[in-house]
């Protein structure tokens, strides 16, 4: 599949089957994850890859019905410890989001030459998250993603143009 192809076809996905993701398709999505670019290569990041019993005790902290009947979710976080002892302190406001959302997009990227959905999961209580699964404080809760097999095609939405030039 090409890139481009890719880019064009992912939808966010937000109707999943009870399907379950091959180990090696799980894989080649943390290859996705690991192979983003980061801030000084310190890869200051965190997945956890959350299912069956641990996921239904993370419903708790989703305020989206949907996101309640996906089977897998990905809970994103950023090492702040690492951030700040190479930029000083604060900079984890702002390279956390930056690194984990290199490392998502590629997830999505990935996911689509799979025949996999995902979402983004911005509204997530993170303190609650924190707590079922147990993060430690070094690590910011960033966002979750959802993934799994689509039940539905996702509606394709328009675009703007963002861009302005300078010469
Ligand atoms: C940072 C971020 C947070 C998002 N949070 C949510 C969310 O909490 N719930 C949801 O249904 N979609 C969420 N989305 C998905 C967007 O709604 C979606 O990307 C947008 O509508 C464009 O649609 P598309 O992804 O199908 O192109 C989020 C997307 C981003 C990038």
């Amino acid at each position: 599949m090409h890139v481009r192809d890719a880019i064009q076809e992912r939808r966010s996905i937000r109707k999943y089957k009870e399907k379950e993701i091959e180990a090696e398709k799980i894989e080649l999505l943390k290859e996705a994850l690991i192979w983003a670019p980061s801030a000084a290569n310190l890869q200051a990041r965190k997945f956890y890859f959350v299912s069956g019993k641990a996921k239904e005790k993370l419903n708790e902290a989703f305020h989206q019905d949907w996101v309640k009947k996906v089977p897998l979710v990905i809970v994103c976080c950023g090492d702040k410890k690492i951030i700040e002892e190479q930029f000083g302190e604060g900079a984890d406001l702002r390279y956390n989001h930056l690194d984990t959302a290199a490392s998502i997009e590629n997830l999505m990227i990935q996911a689509v030459e799979l025949e996999l959905g995902t979402c983004w999961i911005g509204k997530i209580n993170r303190e609650n998250a924190r707590e079922i699964l147990e993060i430690p404080a070094y690590l910011n809760v960033i966002c979750g993603v959802a993934i799994g097999y689509p039940a539905e095609k996702g509606e394709k939405k328009t675009r703007k143009s963002i861009f302005e030039e300078r010469k």
